[in-house]
């Protein structure tokens, strides 16, 4: 096996072997169905494979990771409820099985089971996991604000985009790969350079996410196919089309956004986005950043198989349908 098969095999097995209090059910029953259901595990795997870059075994870098996975899968059981989404990993997502208050309530146990991941390293590297745990939390909070921001408003520009998915996605892969660091006590030159190899493979990762949003198998997707479409997100694919209506005055881009939520306006908003031929220039942003993540990857001291196993992620993450 592989370096990234037997990481995820081992974030399976411990996330398995989080056991939750039985009562009350519906506090810890939405949280064993939530970390059951699936999902890719790529931070956790971040967190293992940069610790093992610096000679840290994944039984000592498993907490932070762990940490990481715990804290993501919280922010999604929230996500859902503020995106009003029906499917997560092809299953129904915590608020519509049980109920909003009920996603509100085992999310947060789900952000302090992360804080006690941390609790593991009661030595001299816990006030900067601590930190940088705090700091990238609140970081994807702000992004996530903006992002709900984002929705009323038509003329987000680029970069504030790109700012938003900074904040609420990139971020925590770049915090996933400095955990993996600080606990192997590694040196904060490659510290910081595995972060921002992280934040630019998570802006990609977003980029990409925007896209599969709308353009994704919907067999394999696990997620309602057209979900930012219907809440107007502003994604990569929707500014840009924005930009090209506003250049030759074409009303469609304020009637998508004037549309209520139905199915037609996927239809609709698909139509546009393909007649004025977005998507392939969201591919191509999407690799700029891939690309400026390999170069991070190039910068560090590290042997060439210690770099192998970060590219291989990187190539899954980019070509994934899910
Ligand atoms: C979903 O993340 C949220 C985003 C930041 C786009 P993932 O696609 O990593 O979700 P899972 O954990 O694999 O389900
Ligand atoms: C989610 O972004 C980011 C966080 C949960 C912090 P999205 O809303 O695009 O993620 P999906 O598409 O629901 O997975
Ligand atoms: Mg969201
Ligand atoms: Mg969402
Ligand atoms: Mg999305």
């Amino acid at each position: 096996m592989n370096q990234l098969a037997t990481n995820t095999t081992f974030v399976e097995q411990q996330l398995a072997a989080h056991a939750f209090p039985n009562t009350p059910e519906n506090l810890y029953d939405p949280l064993r169905y939530f970390l059951k259901i699936g999902g890719k595990r790529m931070r956790p795997i971040l967190t293992l494979m940069a610790a093992e870059a610096v000679s840290a075994s994944p039984n000592e870098s498993i907490a932070a990771a762990l940490s990481v996975e715990l804290f993501h899968n919280f922010s999604l059981i929230h996500d859902d409820i503020m995106d009003n989404a029906p499917v997560r990993r092809s299953f129904q997502t915590v608020h519509e099985k049980w109920n909003p208050n009920i996603a509100i309530l085992s999310g947060d146990v789900l952000l302090i089971e992360a804080y006690k991941q941390l609790a593991f390293y009661s030595d001299d590297r816990l006030p900067l996991l601590f930190k940088r745990f705090n700091d990238t939390a609140v970081e994807v909070c702000e992004g996530q604000q903006m992002d709900m921001d984002f929705e009323e408003r038509a003329n987000v520009s680029v970069n504030e985009y790109i700012e938003m998915i900074r904040l609420k996605t990139s971020v925590l892969l770049g915090c996933a790969l400095e955990f993996g660091v600080i606990v192997g006590r590694g040196d904060e030159q490659l510290r910081k350079l595995f972060y921002d190899f992280g934040v630019q493979l998570g802006l990609a990762f977003q980029i990409q996410d925007d896209y599969l949003d709308l353009y994704a198998d919907p067999e394999k997707f696990g997620k309602q196919v057209g979900g930012d479409v219907l809440s107007n997100k502003k994604t990569m694919l929707s500014l840009l089309a924005r930009d090209c209506c506003n250049k030759s005055k074409d009303p469609r881009y304020q009637e998508l956004l004037d549309m209520p939520p139905t199915a037609e306006k996927v239809v609709f908003a698909k139509n546009l986005f393909h007649e004025l031929k977005v998507a392939d220039q969201v591919l191509a942003e999407m690799n700029v950043h891939f690309d400026k993540a390999m170069q991070d990857l190039e910068k560090m001291e590290l042997s060439e198989s210690s770099k192998k196993p970060f590219k291989e992620l990187a190539d899954f993450l980019i070509n994934r349908e899910h």
